[in-house]
């Protein structure tokens, strides 16, 4: 069975506005129940679901989510730059985000983001604070980072809760890193995978996740690889 291997990026960032609610009510509606999201940090210390440090893709509005406020971000369309159908979706916090998964009985990718305006601490305190509620609700869970210290700084205060460590292409000190972290899954940029690389996490004894995979042909090559998931787009080129 492939749905449950296939994890929505971005809540099918190829068939609904990424990242917003509207997006997960189509994931859900496509039996998708695995979703990866991307936690980022607005000016007064608010987490809000978002990919970008800026609103200009996504909105027809500009500025640095670390200039703004949440009040600034409340009125932000982040539906219509993808459809009219979704103009009334806005930027969910992660508190609320967290309360619909889980209430959805979503399993959960919770990818923080680390740009460069903010420190691991400012993002991961009210992070660990939100996650707190409800993360046993979560069936399947994975808190991951490109950002090694973002999950240096959780495993400290959370040592129970599952990491992911996310890189582009696996460095040579993979395994001491992910140990170190006590991290349960690598994840990584398909394209840059090697079946040598995929052998060795595997038999380290890590699960293996790989974005952002919309093309069903790589999908069998990587599943054949040993890959334990991907995350793509759009789950129905996978039918
Ligand atoms: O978590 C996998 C993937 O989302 C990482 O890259 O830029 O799409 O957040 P990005
Ligand atoms: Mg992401």
């Amino acid at each position: 069975m492939i749905a449950n291997r296939l994890i929505a990026h971005r809540g099918c960032a190829q068939l609904a506005p990424e990242n917003t609610l509207g997006a997960m009510r189509l994931t859900q509606r496509l039996g998708i129940d695995w979703v990866e999201i991307d936690a980022n940090l607005v000016g007064d210390g608010t987490v809000v679901i978002f990919h970008d440090d800026e609103l200009s893709r996504l909105s027809k509005d500009q500025g640095r989510l670390m200039s703004l406020t949440y009040a600034d971000l409340a009125h932000v369309d982040v539906g219509s730059h993808f459809s009219a159908e979704y103009s009334a979706e806005r930027i969910p916090t992660l508190d609320e985000m967290l309360v619909f998964l889980s209430q959805h009985q979503f399993g959960l990718n919770l990818e923080i983001k680390r740009y460069e305006h903010f420190s691991a601490e400012q993002i991961v305190e009210p992070s660990i604070r939100a996650l707190e509620q409800n993360w046993q609700a979560f069936d399947r869970l994975i808190i991951s980072s490109f950002d090694t210290e973002i999950l240096q700084l959780i495993q400290q205060r959370k040592p129970e809760w599952p990491l992911g460590q996310l890189w582009e292409a696996l460095p040579d000190n993979w395994q001491s890193i992910a140990e170190s972290l006590g991290a349960v899954s690598i994840h990584l940029d398909y394209s840059q995978l090697t079946t040598d690389q995929a052998r060795a996490i595997k038999q380290a004894g890590y699960d293996l996740y790989v974005y952002t995979v919309n093309d069903p042909n790589a999908a069998k090559c990587l599943f054949e690889m040993g890959v334990d998931g991907i995350f793509t787009d759009n789950p129905t080129l996978f039918d």
